[in-house]
């Protein structure tokens, strides 16, 4: 343990600088008990990967599909349904339609048209670039569903709020008001199944054939609450990528086709998501490490992109690297299907906005959260 540490990983997802340490982690053994959170621990590629594609490391405790806060409400009702919450013929099924649909968005039009929603609400300040980082890409996903312009302003504040009962920081107020916008995001989705666009990205989920209404519409409210966070902090963090690697904006501005490699780098060296967690069904041997039935383990998925064994001088910020899997976006059964649109709409947001915001006065500290790194956007010039 290092002077400079966070005092553990949950710490390191906020943490000013914590890749030296991830790093270290990354460098141990791939199964460790941590003391301190009363939790195995699994770090780097191997231990990330080993975990996340055993079959009986499941991604809800045995026996609560749904956390006993968010039972009988309609936040619960949309969780129980998440193809992310559930295992066997519930996930896979679902799974595979959505990710075929997701698989089947044209990219250059995703781009061309997050690139024109983005010049549309260039950040004028500090609190608006925090605003718009959030905004933007639940936008180009309300678009891709096929809601109007009117209605994306509202969708995103719903499902802004919505995303707060994913979190065990949650007052009682955020649930409170997830609540009423898990009621109010239900009720948008149930008419836009029903007056479904031609051409978007529901119509092609509905001719995939998906039966249960239910749980299609929790899916469908899950591709918002799914890009939220993750997508802000890709957006965030590749602000301050720009901001402080040397050299990249002039990069950038001289070769505007090296942006798909911005997102990718930004997505390893100082990724969105960090943690996940994993349960296991029954007695599990991984690694030689012996695990009762209902362990917890705590996934480490930042430091598997700090990993000397698979990305050369991890610490570095380089546009070209031979491409490996980037275990932010998960790995196995339930790795992300979104990679490709967030990478995608990050881009586009920051492509529309470098030039603004290498002039705009940031400070920035880190939303509380024990999964997700996002950076809070201030006035005020960078300690
Ligand atoms: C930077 C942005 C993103 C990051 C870092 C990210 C990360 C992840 C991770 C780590 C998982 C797996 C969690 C686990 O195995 O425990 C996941 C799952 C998922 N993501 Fe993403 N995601 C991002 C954006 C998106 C977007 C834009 C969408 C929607 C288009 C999306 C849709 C999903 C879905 C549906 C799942 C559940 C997959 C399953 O369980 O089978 N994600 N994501």
């Amino acid at each position: 343990m290092y002077l400079d540490d966070p005092v553990h990983a949950l710490a390191a997802v906020t943490h000013a600088a914590p890749y030296d340490y991830y790093r270290r982690l990354a460098a141990g053994p791939p199964l460790r008990f941590d003391t301190q959170l009363d939790c195995y621990i699994a770090a780097g590629t191997a231990g990330v990967q080993a975990v996340l594609s055993h079959s009986d490391c499941r991604v809800r405790p045995p026996g609560m599909a749904v956390p006993e806060n968010l039972a009988g409400t309609s936040c619960g009702t949309i969780f129980a349904e998440l193809v992310r919450m559930n295992e066997g013929a519930r996930h896979t099924v679902p799974k595979q339609v959505l990710a075929s649909a997701l698989g089947q968005v044209d990219l250059v039009r995703l781009h061309q048209s997050t690139l024109q929603i983005a010049r549309d609400h260039i950040p004028g300040n500090a609190v608006d670039l925090h605003n718009a980082m959030f905004e933007l890409p639940l936008f180009a996903m309300a678009g891709l569903l096929g809601f109007a312009p009117a209605q994306w302003p509202q969708l995103a504040a719903w499902t802004r709020d919505f995303v707060a009962c994913l979190s065990p920081l949650s007052n009682s107020d955020q649930l409170a008001g997830a609540q009423a916008a898990a009621a109010a995001l239900l009720q948008r989705f149930t008419l836009l199944l029903r007056d479904t666009v031609p051409g978007s990205l529901l119509a092609e989920i509905k001719m995939a054939g998906w039966q249960s209404e239910p749980r299609l519409l929790a899916n469908l409210i899950g591709l918002l609450s799914q890009t939220c966070e993750a997508t802000a902090g890709l957006v965030g963090n590749a602000v301050l990528a720009l901001r402080t690697q040397a050299g990249l904006h002039a990069r950038l501005r001289s070769d505007p086709g090296v942006w798909p490699a911005m997102l990718r780098e930004v997505s390893r060296h100082d990724p969105s998501i960090h943690n996940t967690r994993r349960y296991t069904a029954c007695p599990v041997e991984i690694g030689g490490v012996a695990l009762p039935p209902g362990q917890m383990l705590l996934v480490v998925l930042a430091s598997a992109g700090h990993d000397a064994s698979v990305h050369a001088e991890p610490g570095r910020f380089m546009l070209q690297r031979p491409v490996s899997p980037i275990l932010t976006y998960g790995h196995g059964r339930h790795a992300c299907p979104g990679q490709q649109l967030a990478q995608t709409m990050a881009a586009a947001c920051l492509q529309s906005w470098a030039d603004v915001l290498a002039a705009m006065p940031l400070a920035w500290c880190y939303q509380p959260s024990l999964n997700a790194r996002i950076p809070v956007f201030m006035e005020g010039q960078a300690a």
